[in-house]
């Protein structure tokens, strides 16, 4: 054999025993529903497109033993690939090695892959599934997370970055995936907690199960930490390709364009109708997106949490636009403290990214209340409304029904500068409802009144008929226009491509400061 044969000979079976796996485990593993971290990766890229880097790096700990368990790898997979034809960069933290903990050569990967992802524009997904900080690399293993913390914010606004979390995600582990774009977590698999279960119960005596304290649904619902929740990793996969259809690659280009055959002139009848003749009926905002969107898709992202705002992507003509919309089906649509939180932090992301934002407002204000109050109502509300005020991408708002007080200012209105405000004409845009505001500014004739109840009926009949239209503002021009609802998607379609070349420029500075 020549020499040069013994050398590829030798580099076949290295690069054998670095991607080789132990039968036994692996089954295991997928007994549990969980792929290996090497087979997630093949089902998330296109096929066949994985390049790996840094497969032969080891660990240099010499300490309890550590030298003697040297694998190839050190437990994280990295390399880039395509989605769909498009570049991007992915780390599986492989849980089989090590339990997928980071030490130094680990976290020196990943920092390797992210400044690669950030130099060359392209998104970077993470595959979360590790015990934490190498227990034997000590502080150098904190060293190494925070290494990538940096990175995760020199990154945010430059690069998508995408986190899925696959198996448990503990301690201060989960700031990286917190300070990343969006979150998936897979139902039953999937953990993330400052703190687990048996620290807990030594600490403040409570009593909570893995999947009550850190689960995918607890994330999607109750903290609002996750953005997505898929029922097995194939799901995700499947949402993770599907998120990135709507991104660009990075903040200086404009999302991908995708071919559309759903007519930009379509009228749909059927909005005419949607809105119930009973203000105080609900609808589900989701129904009305479907109708004006491309072919009814509507990717919609946090969807178990503050469930009164809807937020997703969605494509007009092609185009991604990132939807806003209050949910008059749950909590009347009114705003509240993770709404806002909800609301402000999608409206950045679509900013940060060049994704024109379409706002669709059917909101009776502010939820009142002391738990609001407490909970610093005053300060999270800001957070939209900066967020929106901030925002310098196309916004273009359509006011189906209420729009009152401080809410309508902030839901995208005019003042904050949007770029093309219409209304149904059963809009509502006053300082607040009919009831409230003749109790306010008619309680003495109420209260002198012979009648009162007749004469509420009548106050009330009488505002509701003055400033329950869209038409005071429309006099104002603080809405462009009062169209047909069915003509929502044809008007929207022409005033995206209308800002298609917007230019709206924001004062130099450092950056600004959002009240967090
Ligand atoms: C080194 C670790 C490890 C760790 C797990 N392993 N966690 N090795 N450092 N942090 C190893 C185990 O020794 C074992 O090795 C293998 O991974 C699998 O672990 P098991 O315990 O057998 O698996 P399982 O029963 O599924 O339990 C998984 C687990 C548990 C819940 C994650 O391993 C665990 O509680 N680990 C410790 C978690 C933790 O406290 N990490 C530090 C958090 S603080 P062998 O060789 O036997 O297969 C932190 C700070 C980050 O991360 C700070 C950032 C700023």
């Amino acid at each position: 054999m020549s020499t040069t044969a013994k050398k590829l000979e030798q580099l076949r079976a290295l690069k054998q025993e670095a991607t080789a796996s132990n039968p036994a485990k692996v089954a295991k593993r997928h007994d549990k529903g969980k792929y290996t971290a090497r087979e997630r990766v093949e089902k998330l890229l296109d096929p066949g497109t994985f390049r790996e880097t840094d497969m032969f790096a080891k660990h240099r700990c010499t300490d309890f033993g550590m030298e003697k368990r040297r694998f190839y790898g050190d437990g994280v997979i990295t390399g880039s690939g395509t989605i769909d034809g498009r570049l991007v960069y992915v780390f599986s933290q492989d849980f089989m090695q090590f339990g997928g903990s980071l030490g130094e050569v680990f976290a020196e990967k990943i920092c390797k892959l992210m400044d690669t992802a950030m130099k060359n524009g392209a998104p970077v997904i993470g595959i979360n599934d590790s015990g934490g900080a190498r227990i034997q690399e000590g502080v150098v293993s904190l060293g190494g997370y925070a290494e990538i913390f940096f990175r995760n914010v020199m990154a945010s606004g430059v690069v998508p970055q995408l986190s899925a979390i696959m198996g448990p995600c503990a301690g201060g582990a989960v700031y990286s995936p917190a300070m990343t774009d969006f979150t998936l977590m897979v139902k039953g698999t999937s953990h993330m907690f400052i703190t687990g279960p048996e620290v807990i119960r030594s600490v403040t005596r409570e009593e909570v199960t893995f999947e009550e304290l850190g689960g995918a649904m607890t994330h999607n619902s109750q903290s609002g930490v996750a953005h997505l929740l898929a029922n097995d990793e194939d799901q995700a996969f499947a949402q993770l390709r599907k998120l990135l259809s709507f991104l660009p690659s990075n903040n200086l280009e404009d999302p991908p364009r995708a071919p559309c055959d759903d007519p930009k002139d379509r009228r749909e009848d059927e909005l005419n109708t949607i809105i119930p003749d009973n203000p105080n009926v609900p609808y589900d905002m989701r129904d009305l997106i479907a109708q004006v969107v491309d072919h009814g898709e509507f990717f919609e992202v946090q969807a178990y949490w503050a469930q009164n705002l809807v937020i997703g992507f969605s494509r007009l003509h092609g185009h991604t636009v990132g939807i806003v919309g209050n949910q008059p089906a749950h909590l009347a649509g009114c705003l509240d403290v993770d709404a806002s939180i909800k609301g402000g932090r999608f409206v950045r992301f679509c900013d940060a990214f060049n994704i024109p934002l379409i706002t669709f407002v059917d909101v009776p204000g502010f939820l009142p209340g002391t738990a609001q109050e407490y909970n610093g109502i005053i300060r999270n509300g800001a957070k939209l409304l900066y967020a929106y005020c901030e925002a310098n991408v196309p916004k273009l708002t359509v006011i189906t029904r209420k729009a009152y007080g401080g809410a309508y200012d902030v839901m995208c209105s005019k003042h904050i500068r949007a770029d093309f405000n219409v209304a149904w004409p059963t809009a509502e845009i006053a300082v607040m409802g009919a009831e409230g505001a003749v109790n306010i500014i008619f309680r003495k004739e109420l209260a002198a009144s012979d009648d009162p109840e007749e004469k509420r009926k009548e106050l009330v009949d009488s505002y509701r008929d003055k400033f329950a239209s869209p038409y005071i503002a429309a006099e104002r021009g603080y809405v462009d226009d009062v169209i047909e609802p069915a003509d929502t998607r044809p008007r929207l379609i022409e005033a995206l491509e209308a800002c298609a070349n917007k230019r709206e420029h924001r004062p130099a500075k450092k950056h600004g400061n959002i009240p967090l």
